[in-house]
């Protein structure tokens, strides 16, 4: 139990923040979401649900909302002054403008395109209670997320500037590098000065690798296997939606923000099971890149082919249908058996890396069941 202090008192209520809303929150204050400032209003919200349009006539095809509690939503009116508080030692003054209930179903058949609880994105939302609040937020304390990487548009771009690139393209992924993800990277940097490995660390699906034991892993194929002058690892704080093409278009808006004139979007960009088809998220991006001001390296599906002996592109091999792969959960499984993990899928040393941290959570367990 938490009594509240002094300061406190001077609030309509302290609203507590979950991962996700902290960061969304850390996101708005920092430039990531411009020329989004704010948690939506009822007129950003249904035009972004309805036609991908903020209320200004903004792209921007992800809801940013801020659910409350119903016990709290009912006491606060339009100028309440809320205290914000959320994880990592985040807090913020919110002056509420305005409170309105959203429509669940309707935002899942629209953001997501199914209402189906099978999809990760659609479980959470129907988690949440529907009513949020909308305003202008002030004394804004940043959490702390604990990587060393930059995290915010500024710091990125200076960087950028620093280095001198004209042409950077970033690389969004919520996944260990294997070795199909890299030869996009590599690919890329054919085509540009500079690359952004630009990894999300938002909480992600429980059974997604943790970004604490991701981040080693870009660590270490960027420092063993890339020109460390034309490479950035910078991190991403958003959480995931997994919306597939909705959300690959918001990761092309963002990143934008942070300086890239190029995005990598590949086969089912941010998309999760079978809800989306393969190229909707790159179809998507590239019919709006013009107006977000991106080019698009849009790439077809790549993977190891025996025959080939390489790894291939769906575009210029002939033998796709015998190509290797390894869905995630196979990956996931053989990783916490032990079991090997072929070095044309993944890197030997990547492998190590991610088998190691299961071998850490599984003594962690056995030690709690002791
Ligand atoms: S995401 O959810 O962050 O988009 P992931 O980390 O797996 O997923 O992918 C990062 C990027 O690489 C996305 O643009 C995705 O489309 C692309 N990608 C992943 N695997 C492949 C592949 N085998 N072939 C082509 N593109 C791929």
């Amino acid at each position: 139990m938490r009594y509240p202090s002094v300061e406190d008192r001077e609030f309509a209520q302290v609203v507590w923040l979950d991962d996700i809303r902290t960061w969304d929150a850390a996101c708005l204050h920092q430039g990531v979401y411009a020329p989004l400032t704010h948690f939506m209003t009822q007129k950003d919200y249904e035009g972004v649900i309805e036609s991908m349009r903020l209320a200004s006539g903004d792209l921007w095809p992800l809801p940013i909302t801020l659910p409350v509690p119903h016990d709290i939503y009912r006491t606060l009116e339009p100028g309440s002054v809320v205290r914000l508080q959320g994880i990592g030692g985040f807090s913020a003054r919110l002056t509420v403008k305005e409170k309105f209930c959203r429509n669940l179903e309707r935002e899942a058949e629209q953001v997501y395109g199914t209402q189906e609880r099978s999809h990760p994105g659609v479980n959470r939302l129907f988690t949440e209670p529907a009513g949020v609040l909308s305003g202008k937020m002030a004394e804004v304390r940043l959490p702390d997320q604990g990587f060393p990487e930059p995290h915010w548009p500024h710091q990125v771009r200076d960087i950028l500037r620093e280095r001198g690139f004209r042409s950077v393209a970033f690389f969004q992924t919520r996944n260990p590098l294997h070795r199909a993800h890299e030869a996009l990277q590599k690919t890329a940097l054919e085509m540009v000065d500079g690359l952004v490995l630009h990894p999300l660390i938002g909480p992600t699906k429980a059974d997604d690798v943790p970004a604490l034991v991701r981040m080693k892993t870009y660590r270490q194929i960027l420092n063993r296997y890339f020109p460390p002058e034309r490479v950035i690892l910078a991190v991403f704080p958003p959480a995931m939606r997994y919306a597939g093409p909705k959300e690959a278009l918001f990761h092309a808006i963002t990143r934008k923000n942070y300086g890239a004139t190029h995005f990598v979007v590949g086969r089912d960009a941010a998309g999760v099971g079978n809800f989306y088809p393969p190229a909707g998220a790159l179809n998507l991006v590239q019919s709006h890149a013009h107006e977000i001001g991106i080019t698009p390296l849009t790439f077809r599906p790549f993977g190891y082919c025996p025959v080939c002996d390489e790894i291939a592109s769906a575009r210029s091999c002939p033998h796709h249908d015998q190509w290797w792969s390894l869905s995630g959960t196979e990956l996931r499984r053989r990783l916490s058996l032990g079991i090997d993990v072929p070095s044309q899928i993944l890197r030997p040393d990547v492998r190590e890396i991610l088998q190691s941290a299961y071998r850490d959570r599984k003594d962690d367990s056995s030690q709690e069941e002791d």
